[in-house]
């Protein structure tokens, strides 16, 4: 007989989809000959949609929003949003109204990922940048201004001290030795979830995505509880590539090159900048002999999807 307690909460409708994340050592001979042990802990695999540190950020803010009795959840993000697909989804699955204010002029044509936000019921709002810059400063789920609309509203990648918990999940699954934890960056919140349970442990290092994070650090110190040291973690600002979702002909070589030799897919946007700065670090011999880093795959694969 299942648990009643769990026929009460409504995220099991979302819970029960999920695959399990496993742990995989990154076989590359490149590696092998620099004696490092680069580990991959595969949330892409949670979930064909939902995948990556989406549903973890997004499970207790959720819960939250239902404990309040949320009538809509409403987000911003850009026309490529895997949070914004992630919380359609989300609110398809539920039976939760979505609602986002989405940035730059609407394109002639939509891409994937607005198709799918349209399919999934999630009402959109094109807007412009100085609007989204706005927007970008209101961090409270009940802070949002009334011409925006009435709901719970969730910061641009769901940066929200509630998102901490269900990434810090990650953390206690793991139980291989580990020097270095490395994740990409967007707006650090996944970075403070692994570093409220995972300082101490290991060191945490996180790649920026986008030119001048510099910020970022004031950002996610914000968002960690005092009592995390943060000589525990730390940004690093060389893999931008020019800027956010811009690549480079090194970049992509390198994404195509991994993935053929490792046979694991990844995305040139986050993961892919993540790994073309760990591959970096370790030429510069960073990293010592013999030690483990662990990699986060952040998922994000519907976002290189061919046009449908
Ligand atoms: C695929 C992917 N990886 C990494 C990130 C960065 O996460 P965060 O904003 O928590 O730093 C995002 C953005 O949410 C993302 O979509």
């Amino acid at each position: 007989m299942q648990e009643p307690e769990l026929l009460d909460n409504p995220l099991v409708v979302i819970e029960n989809q999920l695959e399990k994340s496993t742990l995989e050592k990154v076989n590359d001979p490149f590696l092998k000959s620099a004696g490092v042990n680069l580990w991959m802990k595969r949330d892409d695999r949670l979930h064909p949609i939902i995948s990556g540190n989406k549903w973890r950020k997004l499970k207790y803010i959720v819960e939250h929003a239902l404990s309040v009795q949320a009538c809509t959840l409403i987000s911003m993000g850009g026309q490529y949003s895997n949070h914004l697909h992630a919380l359609a989804f989300v609110g398809k699955q539920l039976g939760l109204p979505t609602k986002a204010w989405i940035r730059g002029e609407p394109p002639l044509e939509f891409n994937s990922t607005l198709k799918d936000l349209v399919d999934w019921g999630m009402e959109l709002h094109f807007i412009s940048r100085s609007e989204y810059r706005e927007l970008r400063q209101i961090k409270d789920h009940d802070g949002l201004p009334e011409k925006y609309g009435v709901g719970y509203w969730l910061s641009e990648g769901g940066a929200n001290p509630l998102a901490l918990r269900g990434v810090a999940e990650l953390v206690l699954e793991i139980s291989q030795p580990c020097d270095y934890f490395c994740l990409p960056c967007g707006t650090g919140t996944t970075l403070a979830g692994i570093a409220s349970t995972g300082a101490g442990r290991f060191s945490i290092l996180g790649f920026v995505v986008f030119k001048g994070g510099a910020y970022l650090e004031h950002e996610i110190s914000a968002l960690l509880p005092h009592q995390i040291a943060p000589e525990s973690w730390q940004l690093n600002l060389d893999y931008h590539f020019g800027g956010f979702a811009k690549t480079s002909p090194q970049l992509l070589a390198f994404v195509d090159t991994f993935m053929a030799t490792t046979g694991i897919r990844i995305e040139p946007t986050y993961t892919g900048k993540m790994l073309y700065g760990i591959y970096d670090l370790v030429k510069q011999k960073h990293f010592k002999k013999g030690q483990n880093i662990i990699a986060l795959h952040t998922g994000g694969l519907q976002s290189i999807r061919a046009p449908i």
